[in-house]
């Protein structure tokens, strides 16, 4: 056992949460080119079972899917009190599903807690956030209504996602609400958020849940110049996915490996463990689709870094990436 086998406390809140997260975008399917139930239910439980208690999900995660084979698994196997759920609100979609918009409005939250209570069969929700900020709300209104909605125990701490250091600022200075965290991209490969929110989150004793921690499986150590995705995967569109800028990611995983064999890990490892090892960061957030990557990524937690080993991931990226590029390219319209 290491310190990463400790549960953290997330910002000012009550709850602990372990530093490995699983991510359920995938099993949602929309966007990743569809899901296999089987495969994501034995993920679940093989994430549990391996230590990676704390769940993300979301409603636009498969348009509902994603929730409800979340509460499937942990319904059919007692898990529930295990586990730490975390999921959102503050998207919503047309009946075609073609279009999809932020609204945090008081209104859209109640609505959509009730739904989620529903689909994870649950009743209650550890961890609520706003999934994206929406410019035509009031954060106090949306802040106001997560505080009621906490005092009347459907939900046990609140959050924000994808929030900047001035939507941050201006929830703090309101006052009146506990913010527990922000989530925000940041693996290896995107680390934008280590010059503004992770320090601010840090002063402020906000808890970080950093999404993306093997940037969309680029980092998991599998991808080639030649691996294709198939129709309805996010990352035939993602940037750092196409042939000019993939090329010069490659090379850094390529580097990556030699360190990660010295370390006796993976690079996928590798990766996963150098996040949650940031200051900062409470808890990473990776996806798994099958039991296999789950219990994979869980061994991330017996790896620990020193300070020659960060330096030398440094070194690497600094050597290879040469036209970083973002995760912007998937924020929901404003
Ligand atoms: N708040 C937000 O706006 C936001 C945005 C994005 C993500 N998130 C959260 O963060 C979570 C994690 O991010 P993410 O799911 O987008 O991406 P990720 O964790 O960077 O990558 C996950 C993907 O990598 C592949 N993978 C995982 N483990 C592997 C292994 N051991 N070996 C090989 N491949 C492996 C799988 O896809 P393939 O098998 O298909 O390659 C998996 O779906 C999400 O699920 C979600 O909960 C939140």
């Amino acid at each position: 056992m290491n310190k990463n086998h400790f549960q953290r406390r997330l910002g000012k809140s009550a709850l602990k949460i372990p530093p490995l997260g699983l991510g359920t975008w995938a099993i949602g399917g929309l966007h990743w080119g569809g899901t296999d139930e089987t495969d994501s239910l034995n993920a679940i439980h093989a994430a549990i079972d391996h230590g990676i208690t704390l769940i993300d999900t979301a409603p636009i995660y498969g348009f509902g899917l994603s929730e409800e084979i979340v509460g499937r698994a942990l319904k059919e196997s007692s898990k529930r009190k295990q586990v730490i759920l975390a999921t959102k609100c503050g998207l919503e979609w047309s009946t075609d599903h073609r279009q999809v918009r932020r609204n945090a409005s008081p209104e859209r939250i109640r609505t959509e807690l009730d739904l989620s209570l529903q689909r994870l069969q649950t009743d209650v929700i550890d961890l609520y956030q706003i999934h994206w900020h929406d410019q035509n709300t009031p954060i106090a209104e949306s802040l106001t209504t997560l505080e009621i909605l906490k005092q009347s125990g459907k939900i046990r701490a609140y959050g924000v996602s994808n929030f900047s250091k001035a939507q941050l600022q201006e929830c703090l200075e309101l006052g009146t609400a506990q913010l527990a965290s922000n989530q925000p991209p940041y693996n290896l490969f995107e680390r934008a958020a280590e010059h503004d929110i992770l320090p601010f989150c840090q002063n402020n004793e906000l808890g970080v849940l950093a999404y993306g921690g093997l940037c969309r499986g680029l980092l998991s150590g599998k991808v080639g110049k030649s691996t294709e995705y198939p129709q309805g995967d996010l990352r035939r569109a993602d940037p750092k996915f196409k042939a000019d800028k993939r090329s010069q990611y490659l090379k850094a995983v390529t580097r990556f490996e030699k360190i990660a064999q010295r370390k006796d890990c993976s690079v996928a490892q590798l990766a996963i463990a150098w996040v949650f090892q940031q200051p900062g960061v409470t808890c990473s957030l990776v996806g798994a689709r099958n039991a296999e990557q789950a219990q994979h990524n869980a061994q991330a937690l017996a790896i620990e870094f020193n300070e020659t080993d960060f330096a030398e991931i440094d070194r690497a990226l600094k050597i290879e990436i040469k036209t970083p590029v973002g995760p912007e390219f998937f924020a929901p319209p404003l």
